[in-house]
Order: C-alpha cells, then structure tokens, then sequence
C-alpha cells in the first residue's frame, strides 16, 4: 500500500503530538512493508511568522497532491487581536475549503479507564459510543454576506444551506450509522431558524433512501444537555458546522479529555485528519501534551485513507491496553495519581508502538 502524507504540524503543541502519531504510522509501514511517504509543510501562526500568510501556496500545492493531510494544531495568543481573515485558524479554513472535505467525522466514546476524568458519572457515561458527523463547509463559517462595520457598530454573519449541501453531508452520516447501530439524530433549531428548516426537510429526504436507519431530531439546545445526561442514547449525530464545533468539544467530557479524540475530514479531493483539541499553547514544548488524540488521528488515517482496517484497530486496541496499564499523560492522571505512571508526550508516544508491536498485526 502506497501513501503520501502531508504532516502540517502548525502551533503550540501540534508539532510534539503529530511526531509521535507520524512515529507510529511509520512503524506501521515498516512492520506491514507499505510505503508511505511523508512531507512537511507549514500552516497556521508559524506560517504566518515565517511566510507572512496562515496558508502558504506550496503547503496547498502539496496538500492537494497527497493522499491525505495530518495537521496538528493552529492558534496563538499572540494572534488574538487579529482579524478573522488574518489569524492562524484562517489557514485551517482555508485548507479544509481547498481540500473540499464536507463531512468531519469526530468520534467521542468512553474509556473505561478515564471514567474518573469524565465529571459525569461513570453509570452515565459507561458504554457511552457516539458518532459526530459535522458538515464543515457551510453555515456560519462560509456564509457571505459577512463583515465588520466598525463605523456603524455593526457586525454579520450568514447561515446559509442549500438542499445538496445538506443532503450530501447526511447521506455519508446515513451509511456510517447502517454500519454502526443503526440509529442518527439530526441536530438542528427548527424552531427558530429557516436553515434549520431547510436542513430538517433535506435530512427527511435522503432518510427515505436508508429505511434501515431510525432518525429523530433534536433542538441543538436540548441536545447540549441530552449528551450529558443520556450520552448512551447517540449513535451518529449529525449537525451543520457551528453546533458541531460546539457539541464535539461538549462530548469531550464522555472521553474524559479532549486531547484524546481524533477527527477525519472525508468526501472531498484529499481527506484531512486532525485531533480536535487546540494548539494549547500554555503547555507547549514542555512535553506534557496528550499524543493520544493524534495517535487515534493517524488510525483513522489508516482506516478511511489506507484502508487498513486491521492496523488502525490495532492501534486503538494499543491505546486502550496503555491505558489499562495504568499509563498517563498529566492531563489524564486525575483520581488516585499512585495508581498510574505519568508519562511526558514522547514516552507516551512510544509505549503507545511498543504495545501496538505486541498485537502482532502482521503476524
Ligand atoms: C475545531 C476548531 C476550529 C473550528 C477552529 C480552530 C477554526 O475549533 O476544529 O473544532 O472552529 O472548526
Ligand atoms: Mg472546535
């Protein structure tokens, strides 16, 4: 098997957690004798620093001729006073945009092992298995007209939707809940906005197509709170831009962390992996950043961009081992911290592919 990555490490501690995922994805190759090749490019405030722009166009160039894009973090305080156009995140957008991803995927489960991290309660949470299906091209993010009218005290943006974009985001949630528990709730504010209508009807329209699949919608407000109290009761969620951007952080809590969930961007040219927590840039290059998030990134690279079902399994498998042997990042070591071993970034990162080595994949 053949693969081209392109790794846009970005900022703070994106660099530290995309080596440790590329690390492993190496070993992968080597061990199953695939050869992937990997490129390094920047994006975000270091690119602004070095090339003057968040998105350079030899990182663009690159991206669109790879396989697939593993990107680390973007952001920076010293960004913050910035225009939205100018900042760091300004070159995420731009990329997702080029690379024409709709459909972020971004998975949010249980581990049994961080229950004590989560501060919902473990009955709530235990089994907790929810599919985050977020289209990420449209809505509030990419609606025009938008401005900042400093002279008038006025700003806008724009929801906007039309019937395709919103049937071709659904009809990927629709598959990946056939092959899951069969069950998608539409996530949506019917009851105020148009959008929400739109977005309502298309999703009604393409559910005739999976009569397998049960749908119910849900009011993004009731849903917040749902995902706290009845996590259980989700399978693939689906939602426009905005309120995914907001309830995939709010399922962080399931996980225990946000720094251990991973997230594919699938059905445009070029996939685009990324974990979903920020560049934390408080922690950065001090090795205490969570490598978990990006690890479960580069299995999901294995998964929907190699096809290596196995292998991408295997690692999951190896997280979870590392985690019941009682291995931690400071950002997990909560509760009875004599029970675990606290590891920087690196070590976790390589007890990570010595446990991955040991289930043998390639045996
Ligand atoms: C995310 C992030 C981004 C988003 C930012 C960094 C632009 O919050 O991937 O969830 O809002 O999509
Ligand atoms: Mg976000």
């Amino acid at each position: 098997m053949k693969l081209k990555i392109l790794v846009t490490a970005g900022d703070g501690i994106g660099p530290e957690v995309t080596a440790e995922a590329v690390a492993l994805l190496k070993e992968t190759a080597a061990s199953g004798g695939h050869d992937f090749t990997f490129t390094e490019r920047r994006i975000g405030g270091v690119a602004i620093v070095q090339d003057g722009t968040p998105l350079p166009e030899d990182t663009l160039k690159e991206a669109l001729d790879s396989d697939a894009v593993l990107l680390g973090a973007v952001g920076g305080n010293e960004f913050n006073s910035m225009p939205p156009d100018k900042r760091p995140e300004a070159g995420l957008l731009k990329i997702r945009a080029e690379l024409g991803g709709f459909a972020n995927l971004r998975p949010a489960f249980a581990f049994k092992e961080l229950a004590v991290n989560s501060p919902l309660r473990p009955e709530v949470i235990d089994g907790a298995d929810i599919l985050c299906v977020r289209e990420l091209l449209g809505g509030l993010y990419f609606g025009q007209p938008r401005a900042w009218d400093k002279a008038k005290g006025e700003a806008w943006n724009t929801m906007r939707y039309t019937d395709g974009e919103v049937a071709r985001v659904a009809r990927i949630a629709f598959q990946l809940a056939q092959k899951r528990r069969k069950k998608l709730t539409s996530v949506d504010k019917a009851n105020v906005l148009e959008v929400s209508q739109l977005w309502r009807a298309a999703v009604v329209e393409i559910a005739k197509e999976f009569p397998d699949v049960t749908l119910e919608h849900q009011y993004v407000d009731a849903m917040a709170m749902h995902l706290m109290t009845r996590p259980r009761d989700f399978d693939v969620v689906l939602t426009e831009n905005l309120f995914g951007d907001i309830l995939s952080d709010e399922s962080g809590v399931i996980t225990g962390s946000l720094g251990m969930l991973p997230s594919a961007t699938i059905g445009g040219k070029v996939n685009l992996y990324e974990p979903v927590h920020g560049s934390a840039p408080d922690i950065a290059g001090k090795g205490l950043a969570n490598p978990l998030g990006a690890i479960l990134t580069g299995a999901l690279i294995l998964r929907h961009s190699a096809g290596l079902e196995a292998e991408a399994a295997a690692i999951e498998t190896g997280v979870r081992k590392v985690l019941e042997q009682g291995f931690r990042t400071p950002d997990l070591a909560r509760g009875n911290t004599k029970d675990f071993t606290v590891l920087s970034t690196k070590e976790m990162g390589a007890k990570v592919r010595e446990t991955v080595k040991t289930l043998h994949v390639n045996a």
